[in-house]
């Protein structure tokens, strides 16, 4: 995600600036750059490392400058779309996180009123605005400006001459790091922790101006005082803001990265659904890799359901020897990254055979964005840890969207399930907050050495996925089966020593995974069940239930899942596995 520095001080501020930019790689970002005071205001931005940037910064002795890593959310990555910003006369540059939702209305205005723009980012009309309110105080430009803003935002800006940063927050992290004589700002404790651990946290409508001799935080025209705090983490704990593996703050972010994901495509009141994307077709083919291809799974009893289309799903690495696609077929690729070979292989044959294409990704800008007639971004922010989890829900978030947009007949109840859809983000944080229950159960299955997950209907990707999680993290041998076909072979490995994981959702499976369990209980495995929190008739046929909130049966992949990997993070570290960086495995397969 993106990362925002700032500096003011005794020391040279471009290697600080630099240094502090480094300790924010480990959130993923595709270009980067600094602005400091020189020849008018200097700035060095591009689509590469920062350690490439460091190479193109000359030493000019300036003790005051902004930085900025960036993870692009409107327009490519690219070296003029890269921040910082400037206005037209180069005088004020603005690094910025967050949206500005009415950018493109202001851009219109600013152009008309005579500005020049040169990106295609959002954040560009921020320096333009301030330039327009410029009276020879930033401050009282940046809060004229931040008037006529609709969005999120952290911003710190840099103007030519007055030899202060201003800075200012909504709904999106800012710090300031106090040193002796020195300030640092940042987005995140990280960025810092190499010079002071002294922290205080910006709040909502704070605008803060340092000097080289104070910080003044002023909010809706009052001065406020806001607590010094002091940071106990080490820069490795930081990273991981308090979180002992990537993996576990992921599956944490979930709630904000369905928000984000339904925050781009739902309208805040109407149950309307604005994608930008279209499916119009006779029938759909889904290929994805690994846990992007459980989503498609999932996808196809989602889509079929909603919107009436036939859906196939297949592994792109065996797609490619499929010679059944037909003309009118429409061929959807789900892949975090936009990098895996196999399914950019299977876009690149649809689009040979003259197929309509489209994406849906995390990764702006990323390979399969270039090759797809239409894109679908999931906004799920960087994934860091090897196992995909928050991408995952995401997707199917993505999928849900699509399918309602999709269904052509207004069906009675599409308004009910998008207000369940926007509830989603608070159940999954229910089941957050009894993370410790499933993590009791985790160490208990951390004891075997194999397991089965077995589900019906439209959990039973889910379960594939949750023996995936198990067997990737914890190298516990897993393996998703449906849970009626357990009985045609499986049996025969059911031991007391075998755990089974059963997802029984309160829908027109119910009973007859009911029934499975029974089954399975006879054969003396031990049952951990996932069973919805007022389902009391479950416990009386299993050793251990994990519940989970209630939803419309169609979203229980989603809550499911997030059970699940809480269960295989627990299982994981109670084996101490490396968990972000498992063996053999790799974020991105970017092979055949
Ligand atoms: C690798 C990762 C998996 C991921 C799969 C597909 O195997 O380890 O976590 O699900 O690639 O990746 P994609 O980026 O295409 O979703």
């Amino acid at each position: 995600m993106c990362g925002i520095v700032g500096y003011i001080g005794h020391r040279e501020a471009q290697p600080v600036l630099l240094n502090c930019l480094g300790r924010l790689e480990y959130r993923g970002y595709d270009s980067c750059g600094i602005a400091i005071p020189g020849n008018g205001i200097e700035v060095y931005k591009d689509a590469v490392r920062v350690a490439q940037l460091e190479k193109s910064v000359p030493q000019n002795g300036a003790n005051i400058g902004i930085g900025h890593t960036r993870w692009a959310t409107h327009g490519k990555p690219s070296q003029i779309n890269a921040h910082p910003h400037t206005d037209c006369d180069g005088r004020i540059a603005v690094v910025h996180n967050g949206v500005v939702y009415n950018f493109q209305r202001l851009k219109d205005q600013l152009v008309a009123e005579g500005h020049t723009f040169r990106s295609e980012t959002d954040t560009e009309v921020i320096p333009h605005l301030i330039e327009k309110y410029y009276r020879g105080d930033l401050e009282e430009a940046v809060k004229r400006s931040l008037l006529e803003i609709n969005g999120s935002y952290a911003i710190v800006v840099l103007d030519q001459g007055s030899h202060r940063l201003v800075a200012a927050r909504k709904e999106s992290p800012l710090i300031i790091g106090i040193g002796d004589r020195e300030w640092f700002i940042a987005s995140d404790v990280p960025a810092i922790l190499d010079y002071t651990d002294r922290v205080i946290y910006l709040e909502d409508g704070d605008v803060a101006v340092v000097t080289p001799e104070e910080e003044r935080i002023t909010n809706d025209g009052k001065e406020v005082a806001r607590e010094e705090h002091l940071i106990p983490w080490s820069i490795d704990e930081a990273e991981k803001s308090g979180y002992e593996h990537f993996l576990i703050k992921e599956i944490h972010e979930q709630p904000k990265a369905i928000q984000n994901t339904l925050r781009g495509y739902l309208s805040a009141v109407e149950p309307a659904i604005e994608l930008g994307v279209d499916i119009d077709a006779d029938d759909i083919l889904i290929q994805a890799c690994g846990t992007s291809y459980h989503a498609g799974l999932v996808g196809k009893y989602i889509i079929e359901e909603l919107a009436g289309v036939p859906v196939r799903v297949e592994i792109a690495s065996e797609f490619n020897y499929d010679h059944t696609v037909l003309g009118k077929t429409m061929v959807i690729g789900i892949t975090q990254s936009g990098e895996s070979a196999d399914t950019l292989l299977g876009l690149k044959k649809a689009k040979r055979l003259g197929n309509k294409t489209m994406v849906i990704t995390n990764v702006l800008g990323s390979s399969a964005t270039r090759i797809t007639d239409q894109v679908f971004y999931i906004r799920a922010g960087p994934e860091i840890s090897v196992a995909a989890t928050k991408s995952f829900t995401a997707q199917l978030v993505a999928l849900y969207l699509i399918a309602l947009s999709a269904a052509k007949i207004e069906f009675k109840g599409r308004a009910s399930l998008v207000e369940e859809l926007r509830k989603l983000p608070v159940k999954v944080q229910r089941i957050l907050d009894e993370e410790d229950k499933i993590a009791r159960l985790g160490k208990y299955l951390a004891g075997f050495d194999n397991a089965f997950f077995v589900a019906r209907g439209i959990n039973f990707p889910v379960a594939l996925e949750g023996a995936l999680k198990l067997k990737e993290i914890s190298y516990i041998h897993a393996e998703g089966y449906p849970a009626g076909e357990l009985k045609h072979g499986p049996f025969a490995l059911l031991t007391p020593h075998t755990p089974v994981i059963a997802i029984a959702a309160k829908d027109d499976t119910y009973e007859a995974v009911l029934t499975n369990i029974k089954e399975i209980k006879a054969r003396e495995s031990p049952v951990i069940a996932v069973a919805e929190e007022s389902d009391d008739e479950i416990e009386k046929y299993v050793d251990f239930v994990i519940k989970v909130p209630g939803v419309e049966p169609i979203f229980s992949p989603v809550v499911n899942s997030v059970a699940l990997q809480l269960l295989a993070y627990y299982a994981a570290r109670e084996r101490g596995c490396p968990i972000d960086m498992p063996r053999n495995l790799a974020k991105s397969v970017t092979v055949e």
